[in-house]
């Protein structure tokens, strides 16, 4: 167990980091993966989501940039901040490319009960014959207490991979001089996980996937943002900042301050992420919110947009 997902991602640097290491990561990942490797001088090479084909992972680049010192590609799984499930098909296919690669695969499924689009969620463990697979989770977002902080790591490892290769050892090394999380919520866990009713999931997914529709739909009336893809799941949505639509923006830095400036509205910069030009809207919040905030960015755009593309 560990102190909500995030303990769970600091760890498995920790664990994984060595002189010569490198991990995969995605372009657009939860940064904190990105701190982590940084401060524990553990290479990074990045791999590219393809957004016209639903974010799955490009895997020729994934071989393209892996070498015999990379020891795990990390995939997150409903993905944050994309909102899109991964298929079994292209699961298995990531599945098979690690074993190729001899790397491990890490999980982070930390949104899986926040999914309220077609694709089902796949647990990357259905895979763990093929490779050996970490998963990181926590009810942070499921159960909407981030403030909890209590979450997990996984093994997934028919093939007992992890223990002789001493990550087992490292990783309960690692927790045993770590704080724990509380003592209340470690009782309390199982409870949460195995009685936690349905409908509970359902009501709170009803309301994601209709603020979902509404801000994809009022993105249409906004020219400079493009969203590829609904979202499926997760509390956000990105779309690609159109410059060229705009007079006196910059960036998507610089697009994200002048609106909070002027409107009194805070989307995230894609840049938070490792993607530059794109913003992040967030959607776990109530209806008239959104609502006010398009009539904001509406006001925005027409303040900055180019005078001729009026
Ligand atoms: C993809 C992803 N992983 C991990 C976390 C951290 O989860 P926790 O709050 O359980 O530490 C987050 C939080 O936003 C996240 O988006």
């Amino acid at each position: 167990m560990t102190v909500g997902c995030c303990q769970g991602i600091e760890t498995m640097i920790q664990v994984l980091s060595s002189p010569k290491s490198n991990i995969l990561l995605s372009s657009l990942v939860y940064p904190l993966y990105h701190s982590y490797a940084i401060h524990d001088q553990l290479e990074i090479r990045k791999y590219e989501l393809l957004p016209d084909q639903d974010w799955e992972i490009d895997l020729q680049g994934v071989e393209a940039i892996a070498d015999e010192n990379t020891i795990a590609i990390v995939i997150c799984n409903p993905h944050n901040p994309c909102g899109n499930v991964y298929t079994y098909h292209h699961l298995k296919k990531v599945a098979e490319m690690a074993r190729k690669l001899g790397i491990m695969v890490i999980s982070d499924e930390v949104f899986k009960e926040t999914i309220y689009g077609k694709n089902p969620f796949v647990p990357m463990g259905t895979f763990s014959s093929i490779v050996p697979v970490v998963t990181l989770g926590s009810i942070s977002k499921g159960w909407l207490v981030p403030g909890w902080r209590i979450g997990w790591i996984a093994m997934n490892d028919p093939n007992n991979v992890f223990k002789t290769t001493g990550v087992v050892e490292s990783i309960k090394d690692l927790l045993n001089i770590s704080p724990d999380p509380s003592t209340i919520l470690q009782f309390a866990l199982p409870n949460i996980l195995e009685k936690t009713k349905k409908d509970y999931f359902e009501k709170k997914n009803l309301t994601l996937s209709q603020n979902v529709d509404m801000t994809f739909d009022a993105l249409k009336e906004i020219p400079c943002l493009v969203c590829p893809k609904k979202p499926e799941s997760c509390t956000s949505l990105v779309a690609k900042l159109d410059l060229s639509l705009l007079e006196d923006i910059r960036d998507d830095v610089d697009f994200c301050m002048k609106l909070a400036r002027e409107e009194n509205l805070v989307l995230l910069p894609g840049e938070v992420f490792g993607m530059n030009n794109w913003v992040r809207i967030s959607i776990g919040v109530e209806r008239s919110m959104i609502e006010d905030a398009f009539v904001r960015l509406k006001g925005f755009f027409t303040r900055h947009v180019k005078s001729q593309t009026t």
